[in-house]
């Protein structure tokens, strides 16, 4: 969603802030727009549409000089995407810039009383309020006015702003959206996201909610509302700027596939100690528990349902899964005898936050499993476990999710092995399949070549189906999702057993149905699917293990990835589908790392 930057230093603002916007672009967006101060005169250009428009029009602007300034990428959330509703948005005299992420939700209430002060409003957006309340209430002491002006917002907010009158400093605040602070040498950042400004420094200082940031290029100086000021620890960031970089790959989504096998080593070898999983330093007292919830959104959901599955056969413990945006309204039932299972990759979603608030106050304590260290979700759980598959920028998750599913197959065998329901043997063998991971998934790459293949013969098709049974089903969930979000091609996944109740009837001649294979015990009633569809005239592109012959008689196509124990297959069965959507996307000519109308992190409800 909406990226927010702000530099001061002594370099090139517009060109440093510009190349911010760039790398920002990731979270998806429809217009951008930059200011820079020079001297006590603020300048402004945005443009609807990509960076590069706004590139071009600042570099038509020779007003745009100067060593500080903010920069946004903005996704429409009030008014259209348009010049207009861009931010940086300023105050009519022309003294305040700001930028903003997150929605003000009493913003038409401020607004009227603004107007019946006389004061004129230019966009449609809710954002506009903050700067013309900044102006309205400025005394000339911008720390105080920038204090009551937040009083006043209800809602989700990161600001950052410029004064005339303040050369060379920049300020931000924040409430339940995500801002750093990047501390360089004589130069000095915040953003949205890390991302923003990794090629130029790698120190970071979380700015928490209810704090207030004042920025020169030397000094950083962070204050409560009573204006004391906080002393915070700086942290450094552990990957290198290249994480966030194509590498020479077309795309950043298929950068992140082939990562896969190094993000999950990453994410599991830490875990294992002398050939056993370990969370023991978590300290989760998991015999208190007599149930578990697993909630999320999107795809980290789908790595939920995995997780269920695979729990519940461990643990025998209830497990259930919920989408955190239902959660949160539906009032469930839960105490403190329920672990919450949170997951996200950015740590960031409104609705996922929302939820683990609302099963806070029921008492149940949550384990988040979360891939952006600090970030609002890693701070709120009770008990966190970081995925460590480095920076993800393609909207579409691939290595996040298969490391998501890493976490909760090694908090399973965990998990039953704390409980009893394993012995050290059966501990010691699961544990030996989730290190192999990393190598099952490599050589599941191997088959990219013939995924392309597959993906030129189908890529046509208006509408494609995803069958499986239990674990292949929730993988088809994910495979189906990947699909649809980069290709735009209409796309169900189906657990199989469901498909003469209904879905059947949409089978026709020449319909596409992807056959998820891989959980052996199952063969049988998935190959009895195959055929049914096989018999509606469907072409069947069916997703097996190694060593399956039986079902070249039944597929047209097939693609075979390696066995192990069939409760671990999940992370690795879905790397095919994830290259089958990229290669579908690819040929049909998709933005594939910006799909349309979507954005990395969902902050907003
Ligand atoms: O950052 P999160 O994992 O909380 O994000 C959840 C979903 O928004 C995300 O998985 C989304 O479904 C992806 N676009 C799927 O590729």
């Amino acid at each position: 969603m909406c990226g927010i930057i702000g530099f001061t230093g002594s370099g090139d603002a517009r060109e440093i802030i510009l190349d911010g916007l760039k790398r920002l672009e990731y979270r998806g967006y429809d217009s951008a727009g930059i200011a820079i101060q020079n001297k006590n005169e603020i300048d402004m250009v945005k443009a609807q549409g990509k960076v590069d428009n706004l590139i071009s029009l600042s570099n038509k602007n020779n007003k745009l000089d100067g060593h500080c300034g903010i920069g946004h990428t903005r996704w429409a959330t009030h008014g259209v995407p348009s010049d207009v509703n861009a931010h940086p948005h300023m105050s009519t005299d022309g003294k305040f810039a700001i930028v903003h992420n997150g929605i003000i939700e009493n913003y038409a209430e401020i607004k009227s009383k603004l107007i019946e002060k006389g004061v004129k409003f230019l966009s449609e957006t809710d954002t506009e309020v903050i700067v013309q309340l900044l102006d309205y209430y400025y005394d000339g002491d911008l720390k105080k006015t920038l204090v009551k002006t937040t009083s006043m917002l209800e809602g989700s907010y990161a600001i950052g702003v410029l004064c005339a009158d303040y050369p060379g400093t920049i300020f931000a605040a924040k409430v339940a959206s995500p801002l750093i602070i990047g501390v360089g040498v004589g130069e000095n950042y915040f953003a949205s996201d890390i991302t923003a400004f990794v090629s130029r420094t790698k120190n970071v200082i979380d700015l928490d909610d209810y704090e207030f940031a004042e920025i020169t290029k030397d000094k950083v100086t962070i204050f409560d509302h009573n204006f004391k000021e906080i002393k915070k620890e700086e942290r450094k960031i552990t990957w290198d700027v290249a994480a966030a970089e194509k590498s020479g790959y077309e795309h950043f989504m298929l950068k992140e596939i082939m990562e896969q096998p190094a993000a999950l080593k990453a994410t599991i070898e830490p875990r294992v100690k002398d050939g056993k999983v370990n969370f023991d330093e978590l300290g989760i007292d998991i015999k208190k528990y007599d149930r578990i919830l697993i909630t999320a959104c999107g795809s980290a959901y789908y790595a939920g349902c995995v997780g269920r599955d695979v729990i519940e056969k461990l643990c025998r413990i209830h497990v259930h899964t919920e989408v955190a945006s239902e959660l949160r309204y539906r009032d469930p039932i839960i105490d403190e005898k329920t672990l919450v299972l949170v997951i996200s990759q950015s740590g960031e979603t409104a609705d996922t936050i929302a939820a683990i608030k609302e099963v806070q106050s029921k008492g149940a304590d949550v384990v988040a499993i979360v891939n952006v260290v600090g970030s609002t979700i890693a701070k709120l759980a009770n008990y966190t476990i970081y995925t460590w598959a480095g920076p993800e920028i393609a909207v579409a998750t691939t290595k996040g999710y298969t490391t998501q599913v890493a976490v909760l197959y090694m908090f399973a065998v965990w998990a039953a092995f704390k409980l009893g329901r394993i012995d050290e043997n059966k501990m010691e063998e699961y544990t030996s399949n989730i290190v192999s991971l990393p190598e099952r998934a490599q050589r599941t790459l191997d088959l990219n070549t013939r995924v392309k293949k597959l993906a030129d013969k189908y890529h046509e098709k208006q509408s494609i189906f995803f069958i499986g049974r239990y674990l292949d089903y929730a993988v088809c969930l994910e495979g189906s999702l990947k699909l649809k979000e980069i290709s735009y091609i209409h796309s169900e996944a189906y657990a199989a057993g469901e498909l003469k109740h209904g879905t059947i009837a949409l089978i026709e001649k020449g319909r596409l149905v992807v056959s998820v294979c891989c959980y052996e015990p199952l063969l049988d009633k998935i190959i009895s699917n195959i055929q049914q569809v096989k018999a509606r005239g469907a072409q069947v592109l069916a997703l097996a293990i190694e060593g399956n012959k039986k079902i070249f008689s039944e597929a047209d196509d097939v693609l075979l990835v390696p066995k192990a124990n069939e409760l671990f297959m999940a992370a690795v069965e879905i790397i095919p589908l994830q290259l089958f959507a990229y290669y579908v996307a690819k040929n049909n000519k998709c933005d594939i790392d910006k799909p349309k109308n979507l954005a990395k992190s969902v902050t907003v409800e």
